[in-house]
């Protein structure tokens, strides 16, 4: 009752966020108790997507549906659960403690994520965004210089380049693994590129020896886009440990998540990590002394010390993660729809578990309709936003990343899931299929 009447009062009220791998999403619906912030877990409404219905400014009352979400995307609030008497005492103590941004769970946590991620530095900053756009100053990049990245990204990595005044030029995936094609990456070098930026999407890292052949080739500096791949392997290497730096996300649906924003900075090279420590903190080493033209990129002390509680569950959330996709394997491939590719020797984290459908949009819907939350990691490529025309690209040129931006569509996966919601998941996609 109440949410029709709010409804009716407010039909065009709605949220445009973003979700945890970061997609776009449009949240329009009210909960039974007032305005409701998150549509990603049980018994909330179904989304409206803004790619498929109009902008934000588009009234999506039509499409408001009363179907309640049986199998979520993700379930943050299961996962707080299960270590909420850590979380709390952690959480406590740095309110009572009285440092809140930067301070010694910073120092703490920088050192078991370096030591997690192989390496012998780890800078916290404010968001995996940060973490790219210091790395890349670190490594030297500016204006006139050319950055090569991919095409199949959330937007963020074009736009750390931007953020430093280089070119930022693409080159496209593969279409088997949709990490960098490294034909492509040779050929996109020229005499003006400075630096690599590999996209380890969806959770599993970029073909990391050829690419760091042709790092070195042309002595160009590596730095790994790591936002989705906490505990992904290379041939035993972790990602973060391979490039000259590695750049983490801790947004709240990343394997690893802050209750809030976060991310970080890995290196073995000290130069890197004392740079990036300061460029984080206005650009002083010594308050009020500013050397460099800083930032305020500065991780929050709460963040730190959750993010230290989540680490050391890390590893059993990964292993869950990686059964869990190894049961979506088995059961899609029985019902004739092509698993995700790992390449060998790799450890595939599954921040993203995503499979290509034809008419994708169709069965994204239809799911939604019996309860089912899927997610599309991504509808663009970046090439073809409006916000990057400038760098000069149309559609057609990067034939793979458009392909997949039709039919990629990721399927729920969180540690917390069971097998008996995998078998849901598939046995209605299954059953969509065979409608055709
Ligand atoms: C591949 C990739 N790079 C960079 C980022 C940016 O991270 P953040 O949202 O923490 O700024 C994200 C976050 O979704 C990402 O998925």
């Amino acid at each position: 009752m109440l949410q029709d009447f709010l409804s009716v009062l407010f039909p065009c009220s709605g949220v445009l966020g973003r979700d945890f791998g970061g997609a776009l999403w449009f949240y329009g619906g009210f909960s039974a108790y007032g305005f409701n912030f998150n549509g990603f877990l049980p018994g909330h409404d179904v989304m409206n997507y803004p790619w498929r219905k109009g902008a934000v400014s588009s009234c999506p009352w039509k499409t408001f549906s009363k179907v309640k979400i049986v199998i979520p995307y993700l379930d943050l609030k299961s996962q707080y659960q299960s270590i909420k008497t850590e979380i709390d005492k952690a959480v406590l103590s740095v309110l009572e403690g009285g440092q809140y941004v930067l301070g010694p769970e910073i120092e703490a946590f920088e050192k078991e994520f370096a030591a997690y991620c192989q390496t012998s530095n780890a800078v916290g900053v404010s968001s995996g965004t940060s973490a790219l756009h210091l790395a890349l100053l670190a490594a030297g990049v500016g204006p006139g210089d050319e950055v090569i990245t991919v095409p199949f990204t959330f937007v963020a990595t074009v736009a750390a380049i931007d953020y430093t005044g280089a070119k930022a030029v693409l080159a496209d995936v593969d279409p088997e693994t949709y990490t960098m094609d490294m034909k492509r990456l040779a050929s996109a070098v020229t005499p003006k590129t400075k630096a690599i930026v590999p996209v380890h999407l969806y959770g599993q890292t970029a073909d990391m020896d050829p690419l760091l052949e042709i790092a070195k080739k042309h002595k160009l500096a590596v730095i790994e886009d790591a936002a989705q791949a906490h505990g992904a392997e290379y041939k035993g290497r972790r990602a973060g440990s391979m490039g000259d730096m590695g750049c983490f996300s801790f947004y709240p649906g990343k394997n690893l998540g802050a209750f809030g924003e976060g991310g970080a900075v890995t290196t073995n090279n000290p130069e890197f990590a004392k740079k990036i420590r300061t460029l984080r903190d206005w650009g002083a080493e010594k308050k009020y002394h500013h050397d460099l033209k800083g930032f305020n990129y500065r991780l929050e002390a709460l963040q730190g010390a959750i993010l230290r509680v989540k680490l050391r569950h890390l590893e059993q959330w990964t292993e869950a993660r990686r059964k869990l996709a190894g049961i979506y394997d088995q059961k899609l491939k029985a019902v004739g729809i092509k698993p995700p590719v790992v390449r060998s020797a790799s450890r595939h984290v599954y921040h993203v578990y995503a499979v290509q459908v034809e008419n994708r949009d169709n069965h994204w819907e239809g799911l939604a309709a019996r309860g089912i939350h899927t997610n599309i990691h991504y509808p663009i490529p970046v090439h073809l936003q409006k916000a990057y025309s400038n760098l000069g690209y149309q559609t057609g040129d990067f034939p793979v990343s458009e392909s997949l931006a039709k039919k990629v569509l990721s399927l729920p996966l969180y540690p917390e899931m069971n097998e008996d919601q995998v078998g849901e998941v598939v046995g209605v996609l299954r059953h969509r299929l065979m409608a055709r």
